[in-house]
C-alpha cells in the first residue's frame, strides 16, 4: 500500500518508493503546469521560451531536485535544520541554515497567492456546474473572468476555503487519504488534458497552436524572458521553496533519488507540454491574446467545454481535478513550516497548522485585493501580486537553487553525495557532479546579471 508511517518519535516516513513518487508528483504537478506555464508562454512569445525552459528543466532542475532529496533525506530533518547538521557535519558555517529559511518563507510566500488562484479553480467548477459555459462567446467568458476577479469578497471565500482544507489535510498528518487522492488524480487529468487536446484538434488551429509553443523565434527573447522561464523551472518542480527537501527527509534510505527526481520531471513536464497544446490551438481559434496574463486558461478553457459534447460535465471535472492538484501543491508548501514549528518549538500539530494557515490567510488579503480594489496602487510597476511571483519565482528561487547547487557539490563531501545518490563515481555522478559545480552557478550567475542589465550577452 502507499501509505506513510510514523517511524521512531516523530519522524514520518513514506511507506514506500511509489508512495514517495506519488507525494512529490502531487507537489510538482499543479497550477504551475496548468495555469502558469500557458500564460507565461504566451507573454515571453512562445516557442523560443519553452526551449530555454525545457533546458533549464533538464540541466538545473533535476539535478538541483536530486540535491535537496539528497540533502533532506541525508539529515531527516526540516529544512533549515538540515542544512545547519550537514555543513556542522562538513564543518562548514553553520549559516547555511539560511539557505534553508529561505526556502521555508519563500514557499510560505507563494502559498500567499497560490490559494487565491486555487481558490479560482474551485469557484470555476460551480461556474461551470451551472452550465454556464454552454456556448459562451470569447467576450462572455472574458466577462465573467473579470466578474470574479472584481469581487474580492467572492475571491477571498474561496481563498479561505482553500486555507481552511488545506490546513486541515496537513493538520492530519502525511496522510494515507491524500495519498489515495493523488493515485487516481494524476491519470484523472491526463485524460482530462488529453481531451481537452482532442478539442484542439477540431478547431483547424492545432498546428498554429504547437507551432507557436515549439518553434522557436529568438527575436522574441528577452533577457527577462530567460529568468521568468529559470524562476518558473525552479516553480514548477517544487524547489528551493522547502517543498522537496522536506518530502525528501522523510524518504527511506533504499529508494533511488535518481530515478524519482527523473520520474517526477516527465510527468511535471508533459503535463505542461500537452496543457499548452490544449490551450494555444483555443487561443488562435478565437482570436485571443497568448499573452492574455492570469486569466489566459480561465478565457479559453470555457469557451472549449462550451463547444464539445459533454462540456459541461468535463468543465466541471477538469476544474476538480485542478483544484485538487493545486491543494496537493498546497500542503507541500505549508509543510516545511509545519514540520519546523513541531521539530524546533515544539507546537502541536494544529497550533502549528492554526498559526501558519492564519499568517498566509492574512498575507493573501494584499492578492486578493490586487485584482480589484488595489489594482492600480504599484510599486515597481506590479501589484502586489505580480511582486509575489517576481520575488519568489524570479529572485527567491533562483537564489535558492544556486545556494543548494554549491552546497550539494562544493561543501557536502563527495563521498556523502555519492553514497546518497547511489551512483558510484560513474559518468552519471560526474554529470550531476558537473551540473551542480559549474552549470547550475554559472548559469544562475549569468542569467540574473543579464537580466538586471549588469552584462549583456
Ligand atoms: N510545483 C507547484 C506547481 O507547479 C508549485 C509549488 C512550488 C509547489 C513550490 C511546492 C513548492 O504548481
Ligand atoms: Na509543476
Amino acid at each position: 500500500g502507499s501509505s506513510a508511517v510514523v517511524t521512531g518519535k516523530k519522524r514520518l516516513q513514506w511507506s514506500s518508493r511509489m508512495a514517495f513518487i506519488l507525494a512529490a508528483a502531487g507537489s510538482a504537478v499543479g497550477l504551475g503546469n496548468i495555469w502558469k506555464f500557458p500564460y507565461i508562454t504566451g507573454e515571453n512569445g512562445g516557442g523560443a521560451f519553452v526551449l530555454v525552459y525545457l533546458a533549464c528543466i533538464l540541466l538545473i532542475g533535476i539535478p538541483v531536485m536530486m540535491a535537496e532529496i539528497m540533502i533532506g533525506r541525508r539529515a531527516q530533518k526540516n529544512p533549515a535544520e538540515a542544512m545547519e547538521s550537514l555543513a556542522l557535519e562538513a564543518k562548514a558555517n553553520r549559516l547555511w541554515k539560511s539557505v534553508g529559511w529561505m526556502g521555508v518563507i519563500c514557499g510560505f510566500l507563494i502559498l500567499s497567492f497560490y490559494t487565491v488562484i486555487a481558490g479560482w479553480a474551485v469557484s470555476y467548477v460551480f461556474t461551470a456546474g451551472s452550465g454556464a459555459f454552454v456556448d459562451i462567446t470569447p467576450d462572455q467568458a472574458g466577462a465573467m473572468f473579470g466578474g470574479m476577479l472584481a469581487d474580492p469578497i467572492r475571491l477571498l471565500s474561496w481563498s479561505t476555503l482553500v486555507v481552511i482544507v488545506t490546513m486541515y489535510i496537513v493538520g492530519r498528518g502525511v496522510n494515507a487519504g491524500l495519498e489515495k487522492a493523488v493515485n487516481f488524480l494524476m491519470p484523472g487529468l491526463l485524460v482530462l488534458i488529453l481531451i481537452m487536446v482532442g478539442y484542439a484538434m477540431s478547431t483547424g488551429h492545432f498546428i498554429e497552436g504547437v507551432e507557436f509553443l515549439f518553434a522557436p523565434d529568438f527575436s522574441k527573447l528577452s533577457t527577462e524572458s530567460v529568468l521568468v522561464a529559470l524562476g518558473h523551472a525552479f516553480f514548477t518542480l517544487s524547489l528551493a521553496s522547502g517543498a522537496i527537501m522536506t518530502y525528501g527527509s522523510y524518504l527511506p534510505k533504499n529508494t533511488s533519488i535518481v530515478k524519482t527526481s527523473m520520474a517526477v520531471g516527465i510527468v511535471d513536464t508533459a503535463v505542461a507540454l500537452l496543457a499548452g497544446m490544449a490551450i494555444f490551438p483555443i487561443v488562435f481559434a478565437y482570436g485571443l491574446e497568448p499573452g492574455a496574463g492570469p486569466g489566459l486558461i480561465f478565457v479559453t478553457l470555457p469557451i472549449a467545454f462550451g463547444q464539445m459534447p459533454f462540456g459541461t460535465l468535463f468543465g466541471v471535472l477538469f476544474f476538480l481535478m485542478l483544484s485538487i492538484a493545486a491543494i496537493t501543491s498546497a500542503i507541500s508548501l505549508i509543510e516545511p513550516a509545519v514540520s519546523w514549528l513541531t521539530e524546533k518549538r515544539q507546537f502541536s500539530r494544529l497550533k502549528a497548522c492554526v498559526t501558519s494557515g492564519l499568517g498566509l490567510w492574512i498575507l493573501g488579503l494584499g492578492t486578493v485585493l490586487s485584482f480589484n480594489v488595489w489594482e492600480n496602487h504599484k510599486l515597481f510597476g506590479k501589484t502586489f501580486f505580480d511582486l509575489m511571483d517576481f520575488l519568489t519565482a524570479n529572485l527567491m528561487m533562483p537564489l535558492g537553487g544556486l545556494c543548494v547547487a554549491i552546497f550539494a557539490a562544493w561543501v557536502i563531501k563527495s563521498k556523502v553525495a555519492e553514497e546518497e545518490l547511489g551512483l558510484g563515481k560513474g559518468l552519471l555522478f560526474k554529470a550531476w557532479q558537473f551540473a551542480m559545480r559549474y552549470l547550475t552557478p554559472i548559469g544562475i550567475v549569468i542569467v540574473f546579471l543579464n537580466a538586471l542589465g549588469v552584462i549583456s550577452l
